[in-house]
């Protein structure tokens, strides 16, 4: 049985949330394989609406979700997330969820250490969501994470934390931030144990199972190719291996196993926090855009820049990516516009790129080379089927997959589930 990973083209905010849920409605289990409560996603089931932020989409739709070793899980936001959704109704337990035995933990100093770096950066701040991920990765790949296994094993824990407070501590007070007591940590891990550990278990042994049984899996990216830590606009990327390549070693299976791999973009491209964009707007279009788009941040708010498609950084991002089919979403912002542009490389000193190259000093000079297109007069909104589409907004999407060197998988066209067109179910494979 052919399994699906979604992941994002761009710079994060693509639309995931209804495409997720909608693939999440063809699958048995959902697997969340990076990131952590920095990613965000917004489903609206029936009349009620739910904000997720660590929880794999599925659980909504009553599949059972994985959260990967590739995750850093804060244990007090998944708790809050799961008693939030309880009040509307949704009952998440061991039944529904499981995570990975070897998932590295957000504590309380990572946060801390995230925000006092971020102002200490001052104008050159990365713009973190201020949620501990950076600290927390640089932690598990320094070899002191505290891990959910550990919570089952109290007497070690003291030791751990006495190592990893030896280095907090004295970046903290470097920063000038407030230190933390090893007690005050220590007893918050210990009251945490019985809540947590019943989650916990060999995910990799549930997936192989799985797998065995012909289960589809579908793997749930976070943030977006551009943030990659390896492959993003470094260093203002977030701190995991955002490409669909992760959701191998983030869950535990084969690289075989993930699948048709998808990747989603919107029709014009959206970044929030600081970095390079080389096709934003500063004008009343990407006001438009913002407007229109409802281009807020789901986790912290901020309005998102916008500006045009750019795709000579998607084709990059499908190429990184191994992305086999785009999910183009928000076509119907740009209803109405008199003309698009759509980038196809870029103008670096003088010489001519066709992708965006690694040094920050070249990225952040980087002008685009702007195709012009007509726009269309009539709505894309809801549209079902390419016949329901204006002839020039089919003549938009097919530029984009030439471009972009990607077919065009799933086109949504609202924020209603149903107002999808398929062009092929990334399920059969
Ligand atoms: P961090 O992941 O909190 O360390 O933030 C690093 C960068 O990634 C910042 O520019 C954030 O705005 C961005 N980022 C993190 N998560 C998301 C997301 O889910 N959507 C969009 N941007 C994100």
């Amino acid at each position: 049985m052919a399994n699906v990973a979604i992941i994002g083209a761009q710079w994060g905010d693509e639309g995931k949330g209804k495409v997720v849920d909608w693939l999440a409605s063809r699958a048995d289990i959902v697997v969340r394989f990076q990131g952590g409560h920095n990613a965000g996603h917004t489903l609206v089931v029936g009349n009620q609406t739910y904000k997720l932020s660590l929880l794999p989409s599925g659980v909504v739709r009553g599949k059972l979700g994985v959260i990967g070793n590739g995750v850093v899980l804060d244990p007090n936001a998944l708790l809050e997330e799961i008693a939030r959704v309880k009040t509307q109704g949704l009952e998440v337990g061991p039944h529904n969820l499981r995570i990975a035995e070897n998932v590295p933990l957000i504590l309380p100093v990572h946060p801390a250490i995230d925000k006092a770096r971020e102002a200490a950066r001052g104008k050159s701040a990365i713009g973190t969501t201020g949620r501990g991920i950076g600290p927390a990765y640089e932690d598990k790949v320094a070899r002191r994470a505290i891990r959910l296994c550990d919570l089952a094993e109290p007497e070690t824990l003291s030791h751990k934390l006495d190592e990893l407070l030896l280095h907090h501590n004295t970046l903290l007070r470097g920063l000038g931030a407030e230190t933390f007591e090893k007690a005050t940590l220590l007893d918050g891990l210990l009251a945490l144990a019985p809540k947590l550990l019943p989650f916990a278990e060999a995910v990799w042994e549930r997936l192989d199972t799985a797998r065995q049984e012909g289960r589809r899996v579908l793997f749930e990216g976070a943030q977006a190719v551009m943030l990659d830590v390896d492959h993003g606009t470094y260093p203002y990327v977030t701190s995991s291996n955002t490409v669909a390549g992760n959701a191998a070693a983030g869950a535990g299976v084969s690289p075989h196993a993930i699948g048709t791999i998808l990747g989603i973009a919107k029709a014009y491209t959206t970044r929030v926090g600081a970095g390079p964009f080389p096709t934003e707007l500063f004008d009343d279009t990407g006001k438009l855009l913002g407007q229109r788009g409802h281009e807020f941040g789901t986790v912290t708010g901020r309005p998102r820049r916008c500006g045009w498609f750019d795709a000579c950084l998607v084709r990059q991002a499908v190429k990184v990516g191994g992305v086999g089919g785009l999910v183009l979403t928000k076509l119907d912002v740009l209803d109405g516009l008199p003309e698009l542009k759509i980038c196809t490389g870029y103008s670096i000193h003088g010489e001519t790129f066709r992708r965006l190259p690694a040094a920050a000093a070249a990225q952040a000079a980087a002008t685009p080379i702007y195709e012009t297109m007509e726009g269309w007069s009539g709505s894309t909104r809801g549209a079902r089927s390419w016949a329901e589409l204006p002839a020039q907004a089919i003549k938009y999407v097919r530029r984009i997959e030439e471009l972009v060197e990607a077919p065009v998988t799933l086109l949504s066209t609202s924020p209603e589930r149903d107002d999808t067109i398929t062009v092929s179910d990334p399920f059969a494979g």
